[in-house]
């Protein structure tokens, strides 16, 4: 298959930046296709940490990225990444970075609402990023969004921003927000639109040639597929699709280009924000989880929960999310557990599930069904081949393979881009 798709097969945070970052040696093009700024990639390159949030991670290895339409641009948190790693001796520029025309923006007014809400919600918030997501994917199927290509119309922009605020000051009111000004977001606007328009175009037509002269693409998914909107632990989720569907329609290519899915899952599972985590661990490993991983959030600086790998769930998200391998990280945090535990179900009011049912209380309700395994002393990290893991971490990784009923493709061993083993090349597939 030509091109390939990565997307997070649990709660985010897998590792995609650093896996797509690696893939992309192998690609011509990188695409981002949903999300917004609540993404956040670590990729450590030698002595360099890039943290991306909207750029495609392809950049870091001089590859044409792309923002598809799917994604909710902040233009001015677009503009401070890319002032961000420029200052690290990354180019961007127009030629290397194209952005689709028809992508709704974040506005100011967006991140005051999710925070606004968030504060109402109390004991109850999901725990958003704060930085607008839901309600700018609102208002981009309410059919008020602004978007790209309205930077270059000024009467546009003036109109749509009267529709906009009619609807967003009366909520933000309610709220007992601030209201925003027409006067001043235009102007904000207007003043952002030279330096984001050289970069819009109708990035679909480049994704068609490109197909068509062979060129690979790698579609770069942000959160994960129990954070989609349909299919993740709702109301405690993103506000986009985020399974590999998406890429097609949020890029503007058939789904036939999609190519191989690949799955990342951690060796261990993490949540940020709020929502059920059967798995969950609130003991010591739990807490040496998170230090070991370092499990602190790229965008929200929190402490992210810590809990045992779910198959139960990864398997969910396989079956979902169209995930043919899968890219098992972060290995090197379990060396030295004598024991870990896998979940391979749930029990809720007195029956078995070997699935998380939709259902909020259900999920609430769901105590994990383990199985234990003995763990490894010797140390995986930094391993670059297959012959260096420890007979019970390969033990490990069979059964998990077995669980979720799709192959591990790759493995990764510790935060540096090189130290990952390729066991199939999914381009290849
Ligand atoms: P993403 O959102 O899926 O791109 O993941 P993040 O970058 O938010 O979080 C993953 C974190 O784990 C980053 O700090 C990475 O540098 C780090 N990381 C990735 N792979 C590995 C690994 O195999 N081992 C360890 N120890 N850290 C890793
Ligand atoms: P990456 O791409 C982990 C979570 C938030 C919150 C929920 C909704 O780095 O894996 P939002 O701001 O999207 O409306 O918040 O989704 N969330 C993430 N958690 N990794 C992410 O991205 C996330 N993006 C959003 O913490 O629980
Ligand atoms: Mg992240």
């Amino acid at each position: 298959m030509a091109n390939v798709a990565v997307i997070g097969a649990q709660w985010g945070d897998e590792g995609k930046g650093k896996v797509v970052d690696w893939l992309a040696s192998r690609a011509d093009i990188v695409v981002r296709f949903q999300g917004g700024h609540n993404a956040g990639h670590t990729l450590v390159v030698g002595n360099q940490t890039y943290k991306l949030s909207l750029l495609p991670s392809g950049l870091v290895r001089g590859k044409l990225g792309i923002i598809g339409n799917g994604v909710v641009i902040d233009p001015k948190a677009l503009l401070e990444e890319i002032a961000r790693v420029r200052a690290q001796g990354l180019a961007v520029d127009p030629g290397n970075l194209r952005i689709a025309e028809n992508a709704p923006l974040i506005l100011p007014v967006h991140a005051a609402l999710d925070r606004a809400r968030e504060n109402a919600r109390g004991a109850r918030r999901i725990g958003t990023t704060g930085r607008g997501i839901g309600p700018a994917y609102e208002d981009k199927v309410a059919r008020r969004a602004i978007r790209v290509c309205d930077l270059a119309e000024p009467d546009t922009l003036d109109a749509k921003l009267d529709e906009l605020l009619m609807h967003h000051n009366a909520l933000l009111a309610g709220l007992g927000a601030e209201p925003f000004e027409k006067a001043a977001l235009l102007a904000e606007l207007l003043a952002l639109a030279p330096q984001i328009l050289p970069f819009a175009e109708p990035v679909w037509q480049r994704l068609d040639e490109a197909r068509r002269t062979g060129r690979r693409i790698l579609f770069e998914g942000a959160q994960a597929v129990m954070l989609d909107v349909d299919h993740g632990t709702y109301p405690f989720v993103t506000s986009s699709n985020t399974v590999a569907a998406t890429a097609a329609a949020g890029s503007g290519i058939g789904p036939s280009a999609v190519g191989f899915v690949l799955g990342i899952a951690k060796a261990y599972a993490t949540r940020v924000g709020a929502g059920p985590f059967p798995t969950e661990l609130h003991d010591e490993t739990g807490m040496l989880l998170g230090d070991r991983g370092k499990e602190f959030g790229t965008v929200t600086g929190r402490r992210r929960r810590c809990g045992w790998f779910d198959a139960a769930l990864v398997r969910q998200a396989v079956k979902v999310g169209g995930i043919q391998g899968l890219a098992l990280t972060k290995l090197d945090v379990l060396d030295g557990l004598a024991e870990l535990r896998i979940g391979v179900g749930y029990r809720i009011g007195g029956e078995i599930f070997r699935h998380l049912p939709a259902a909020p209380g259900a999920q609430a309700a769901a105590e994990p069904v383990y199985e234990t395994m003995e763990g490894w002393c010797e140390s995986t990290r930094g391993a670059r081949s297959w012959g260096e893991l420890p007979a019970q971490a390969i033990k490990y990784i069979r059964r998990i393979e077995e669980l979720i009923e799709t192959p591990v493709t790759l493995l990764s061993t510790s935060p540096e881009r090189d130290d990952t083993i390729l066991m199939r090349d999914p381009f290849e597939d």
